[in-house]
């Protein structure tokens, strides 16, 4: 028996610290047509996603919800599962880090790292961005927030583990350079060996103030760091030195890791030098693709411009939404959603392009041959044209898919399906339909039309998962279960099937349903920058009366049947107290926890909806924008602010 080739292929494991957004189902969409894409050449396939469900931001965001992390994660899992179900995603597996079969290996990947001394005690002095879930140093900070996202990070000083990540520097940098696949796209590539080149510090791979993470095996006070954690996903799943590790031995080194630009470095400098550490291979290639982007920016969660992609498929079917992801964003570079787009892309290439050459041909075969497919008996002028582009189509589509080039892929399938719509109206089959003597002809012309349209579809099947069975309905033939080389034969449509003429696959989207989302927008007023009048002139007498204190956030809630209030616990020295603000429409109450903010301490307290307030943090706004003053540096609360 020959053994079939395999393919493991991952995407990353998000973080439920929310719920997920078409970004991330960009990602998982093109890793979900590469494995079908590959199971359809036979390969043995191996697709792995799942959640990354540990480190302080997850815990954070659990506390400020009042739940438990563990129960938080289970609710927000459960809505990726539900997503990923309902786009059509074909994993063969997920993986949970709070999962037994996880944990258990990433502890003993530390525990063998420690013990052959690659792991050291020391002390971690330095900053930390818990969005990203990554250590800084004071040098690499910009304008004092993380270089990544820009958001604050946070000072830190705590006894920690150290891995030698650089001890592995240099054989990391030659991998790289002997290895041009490794890190692809190229620009990738170049940016990591810059990085490299600057050098690589040892890495911090512990955390001792806060608990929500895997224990360190030698030491119960510390939890692993998440990143150490996360990246040990892709071999855990795989069961890696456990009793059963068929699929380790089967799928191990991966294929791809296929990433965002935004997580490259983790990947290709953290994983391998974990796993040169811990003497396994190296992955075969990292794949970094680029941002979705919205035209007011990158999506976010504290921008509220998230677009939810239950909403979309709601709205417009999976398939058209896999179809806009695959087709919107270039290879490797960054793309824009924008609901016109995807409107317009849905309109000319599905409904129009696509669904009409469909239409047509059922339509004219059910006329002119009783629904009966016919056979090709008398060739003519065009023929050979479009049988050329219909041959040359797939090996063109498979060169731009092995190379994660999907939007090209697409491109070139659609020039296929336009060659044959304009074959139509080269034919004139209408005008062949009056000449009995003709009729032959006129059924060579459906035939070939009917063959590209088999061929269209099953190249469009690792794309859109639901249009070959779609499609099946209508031609009568089955191509739910094609193979990838069927598109490379011409003429294996079957003479004398039925046809069956049903409804337009993709029926046309009148873009004027997004002018009445559009009006509401109109309603809100134009901005005009203002500044207020300043106030009365004072002393410095007058100015010192006021107690301005730093104050950090230790637990913060909304407040209870309000749209605006939230009931903020300080601490200030020594002195908890319970400040309530009228911020929540500017920040979630999670975002403020840990911060260090200025108080204006000895105001009279004051009770909102039944609650004393005792003090007042400061805020700078204007137009509707709120920022809260918040210190970057590590002054102790209490701290007086003049
Ligand atoms: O980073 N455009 O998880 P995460 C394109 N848990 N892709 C996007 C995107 C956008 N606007 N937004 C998100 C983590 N993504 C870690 C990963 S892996 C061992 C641990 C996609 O929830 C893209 O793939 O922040 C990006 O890399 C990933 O989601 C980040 O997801
Ligand atoms: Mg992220």
């Amino acid at each position: 028996m020959s053994e079939r080739k395999t393919f493991y292929i991952t995407t990353p494991i998000y973080y439920p610290s929310a719920n997920l957004h078409i970004g991330h189902a960009l990602t998982t969409v093109m890793a979900d047509t590469m494995a079908r894409y590959k199971r359809m050449n036979d390969y043995d396939v191996w697709f792995l996603t799942g959640s990354d469900e540990h480190g302080q931001k997850i815990e954070r965001t659990a506390k400020s919800q009042g739940m438990e992390p563990l129960a938080y994660v289970d609710r927000i899992v459960a809505g990726f599962k539900e997503l990923w179900k309902r786009l059509h995603i074909s994993n063969d597996d997920f993986i949970r880090t709070t999962e037994e079969r996880h944990i258990k290996v990433v502890q003993e990947i530390f525990k063998k790292i420690y013990e052959k001394g690659d792991i050291y005690k020391s002390e971690y002095e330095g900053w930390y961005c818990t969005p990203c879930e990554t250590f800084f140093t004071e040098r690499q900070l910009v304008d004092g927030k993380c270089p990544d996202c820009g958001r604050d990070v946070e000072l830190l000083k705590e006894e920690s583990y150290f891995f030698k990540m650089s001890k592995y520097q240099d054989r990391l940098l030659a991998y790289i350079e002997e290895n041009p696949d490794f890190i692809q796209p190229v620009t990738r590539r170049n940016e990591m060996i810059n990085f490299i080149k600057q050098g690589l510090e040892d890495l911090c791979v512990s955390r001792t103030t806060f608990d929500w993470g895997i224990p360190v095996p030698i030491n119960e006070k510390h939890v692993i760091y998440v990143w150490f954690d996360a990246l040990t996903n892709y071999i855990s799943a795989l069961g890696y030195g456990q009793e059963n590790d068929e699929l380790y031995r089967k799928f191990w080194p991966a294929d791809i890791h296929l990433v965002g630009k935004d997580i490259v470095r983790f990947h290709t400098i953290i994983w391998p030098t974990i796993l040169m550490a811990a003497d396994l291979p190296l992955p075969k290639q990292v794949y970094g693709h680029g941002w979705l982007l919205l035209e007011s920016g990158k999506m976010s969660k504290s921008k509220g411009n998230v677009v939810d992609p239950n909403v979309l498929i709601d709205k417009y079917g999976v398939d058209a939404i896999r179809y806009f992801l695959l087709r919107e964003i270039p290879a490797g570079a960054d793309g824009y959603y924008s609901e016109e787009a995807l409107i317009q892309r849905y309109n000319t290439d599905l409904a129009n392009d696509f669904g009409n050459l469909v239409s047509r041909t059922v339509a004219m075969v059910d006329k002119y041959f009783d629904g009966v497919v016919p056979e090709p008996k008398v060739t003519g002028e065009f023929d050979e044209q479009l049988k050329t582009v219909a041959q040359n189509t797939p090996k063109e589509a498979e060169t731009f898919i092995e190379k994660m080039d999907f939007a090209n892929a697409l491109a070139g399938i659609w020039k296929l399906i336009n060659r044959a719509n304009k074959y139509i109206d080269e034919t004139t089959p209408w005008l062949l339909a009056k000449d009995e003597e003709k009729k032959g002809r006129l059924g060579t012309v459906l035939y070939n039309l009917l063959d590209v349209i088999r061929i269209s579809t099953v190249m469009l099947k690792p794309f859109m998962p639901l249009l070959p069975g779609k499609v099946s309905e209508q031609i009568g033939v089955d191509l739910t279960e094609s193979k990838w080389e069927d598109a490379k034969k011409w003429g294996l449509m079957p003479v004398g099937v039925k046809i069956t003429k049903k409804e337009a696959i993709f029926p046309r989207v009148d873009p004027k349903i997004l002018d009445i989302d559009q009006e509401e927008e109109k309603k809100t007023p134009e901005k005009k920058t203002q500044i207020e009048p300043i106030k009365e002139e004072i002393t410095i007498d007058d100015f010192a009366k006021i107690d301005l204190r730093v104050a950090e956030v230790i637990s913060c809630e909304k407040v209870e049947k309000t749209d605006k209030l939230l009931k903020i616990q300080v601490k200030l020295g020594e002195e908890t107290r319970t400040i309530v603000s009228g911020i929540a429409q500017h920040y979630s109450p999670e975002e403020l926890i840990g911060k260090r903010i200025v108080l204006v301490a000895n105001l009279k307290p004051a009770k909102l909806r039944g609650i004393t307030s005792q003090g007042m943090l400061l805020a700078a706004s204007n137009e509707g924008v709120l920022e809260v003053l918040t210190l970057t540096k590590d002054l102790p609360s209490g701290s007086r602010v003049k």
